[in-house]
């Protein structure tokens, strides 16, 4: 594998999936880790990313000294570089004009790095320092347009620098500069498939498991349901049990479709509690965003406290359906103190954190991207309905009703948001949007219907394209669809006499209302 020191850059997890696309594993820990435990026989590189710091600034992360001694082969990528030339005795120095966007690279001294690329390829640069005087044992491998160094080397010692982005799309032949430096100058296998994964993990859990029993929480989206069909698949399914919670916030035949699926996948215990109930009430009365979310939030751990040590006991496996980029965003990452827009609700109750105290959680996608998650689930034959399924938020509908929640806008929401995603589906619209829902706002409005006036709520319909949710820009809606939907919501819910469409971006509003 390659393993990539994350220094903060913006760019940290593309170079970490570039890599992983042509078949090499790579893993990310934080730029100024201690090495020591990280450098396994399986590293065949190292990798230096990107950072919103410069070498020279107070806090700027450093990394692991060893770092200069190792047997295998490193690449420095912009901060990465710099920092190498900083450490190791050169000079790095502010630019007076950055330079950022497109850049003709134009060779010195070629090495294997670009090999069987042509001279003059168009870079991607997006830096305000530059080196001003090499390290010792360096040389010029080549020059940007603006005649500064773009990528410097020391053979000898196997230290690569790239002042340019190979991860990002716009760099012409990025990909191929990565598997240069990763199967060419590290010589590391392209062993990296999910049929590889789905094996390996596959013996890791049997031997971790053995024969006791493993409960697994769903919550109907794509990850839960796809660890499901892992487990299903490794394990003996009378030993895999399966939970989730209806809170009634869930869309309208959600959870019968989430049973429904966990059957077709070879589920034998599935555990549906229903706690519709126990969700509604606290909520009943309450209209500020925040304090919705952590009743929803706070309630969801008691739910699963209470079923968890009810559903079974001793000491059993407890499944999540955790992701990589979870485990990345939840601190293991250098200079992620991002503000807090909205508090998401992660779960974590007591009990789960006495599972993981004893050792007794299994992730068995903590390796993974979201889009391989989505290979590994349609390898294990879960329908393309699940695997290409929108984000759903925790707090369901209990935060795309504005304002106070109740039973009844439930339903009204349910109803209109069924119509409007089932139509998406049958025009071919759903897969071009990357997560699209409806919205019932706390305003009124005067319509007719038949001769009679008419009083209802006025539904918002949201639709954005995004690739990861951090930004998202209003998906540009064919409007005779729009027209033709609009149309049938209002047909067939009566509570509801107007839509509209939202047509802000993110930013500066969010992707949810609330
Ligand atoms: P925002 O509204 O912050 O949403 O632009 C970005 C993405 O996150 C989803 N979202 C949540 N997901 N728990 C979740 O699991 C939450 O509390 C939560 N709030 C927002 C949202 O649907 C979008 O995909």
């Amino acid at each position: 594998k390659i393993l990539i020191l994350d220094f903060g850059g913006q760019t940290c997890q593309l170079i970490a999936r570039r890599i992983r696309e042509f078949g090499v594993y790579t893993d990310i820990v934080p730029g100024d880790i201690e090495l020591e435990e990280h450098l396994t026989d399986d590293v065949k590189g190292v990798i230096l990313s990107g950072s919103p710091y410069s070498v020279y600034q107070d806090g700027a992360p450093v990394p692991d000294k060893k770092i200069f001694d190792l047997d295998v082969p490193l690449l420095g990528i912009c901060y990465g570089l710099q920092r190498i030339t900083y450490d190791l005795g050169g000079k790095v120095a502010p630019l007076a004009t950055k330079e950022y966007g497109r850049s003709k690279i134009s060779y010195q001294n070629k090495n294997d790095l670009f090999k069987d690329i042509p001279d003059g390829f168009v870079s991607w640069m997006s830096h305000g320092d530059s080196l001003d005087v090499l390290a010792d044992g360096f040389t010029l491998t080549a020059l940007s347009e603006h005649n500064l160094p773009a990528s410097v080397c020391d053979v000898n010692r196997g230290i690569y620098g790239l002042q340019f982005h190979p991860e990002v799309t716009h760099c012409e032949f990025g990909t191929k500069i990565l598997e240069n430096f990763a199967c060419g100058i590290c010589g590391a296998k392209k062993e990296w498939s999910m049929e590889t994964y789905i094996a390996k993990e596959g013996e890791k859990l049997r031997e971790r498991v053995g024969d006791k029993e493993v409960l697994l929480l769903i919550s109907g989206g794509v990850d839960s349901t796809v660890a499901g069909g892992l487990l299903l698949k490794t394990l003996d399914p009378n030993k895999v049990h399966f939970m989730y919670i209806d809170t009634g916030l869930m869309r309208k035949g959600e959870s019968e479709e989430v049973s429904e699926n966990l059957k077709k996948l070879g589920a034998k215990h599935l555990h549906l509690i229903d706690a519709r109930d126990r969700f509604l009430g606290p909520l009943s009365g309450e209209s500020d965003p925040e304090k919705k979310r952590k009743i929803i939030g706070n309630m969801f751990i008691e739910v699963q406290e209470d079923e968890i040590r009810s559903t079974l006991s001793g000491d059993y496996f407890l499944a999540q359906g955790t992701l990589y980029t979870d485990l990345i965003e939840s601190g293991k990452g250098v200079g992620k103190n991002a503000q807090v827009i909205k508090s998401h609700h992660n779960v974590g109750c007591k009990a789960i954190e006495e599972k993981r105290e004893a050792g007794l959680i299994i992730e068995p996608l903590e390796f993974l991207y979201k889009d391989e998650v989505r290979e590994l689930g349609r390898i294990l034959g879960i329908s393309n309905t699940i695997v290409d399924r929108h984000p759903f938020p925790g707090p369901g509908l209990g935060i795309r009703i504005i304002g106070e929640v109740s039973k009844e806008k439930c339903d009204i929401l349910r109803d209109a948001d069924y119509i409007y995603v089932n139509e998406l589906r049958k025009r071919g619209l759903y897969d071009k949007i990357w997560q699209a829902f409806s919205v019932l706002l706390p305003v009124k409005s005067v319509g007719v219907a038949g001769d009679a006036r008419d009083y209802s709520y006025v539904l918002a319909l949201r639709a954005v394209v995004s690739s990861d949710g951090m930004t998202a820009d209003v998906y540009d809606f064919p409007m005779k669809d729009l027209l033709e939907i609009s149309a049938l919501i209002t047909n067939s819910v009566k509570d509801i006499g107007r839509v509209t469409y939202d047509i802000s971006s993110k930013p500066p509003a969010t992707i949810e209302w609330e």
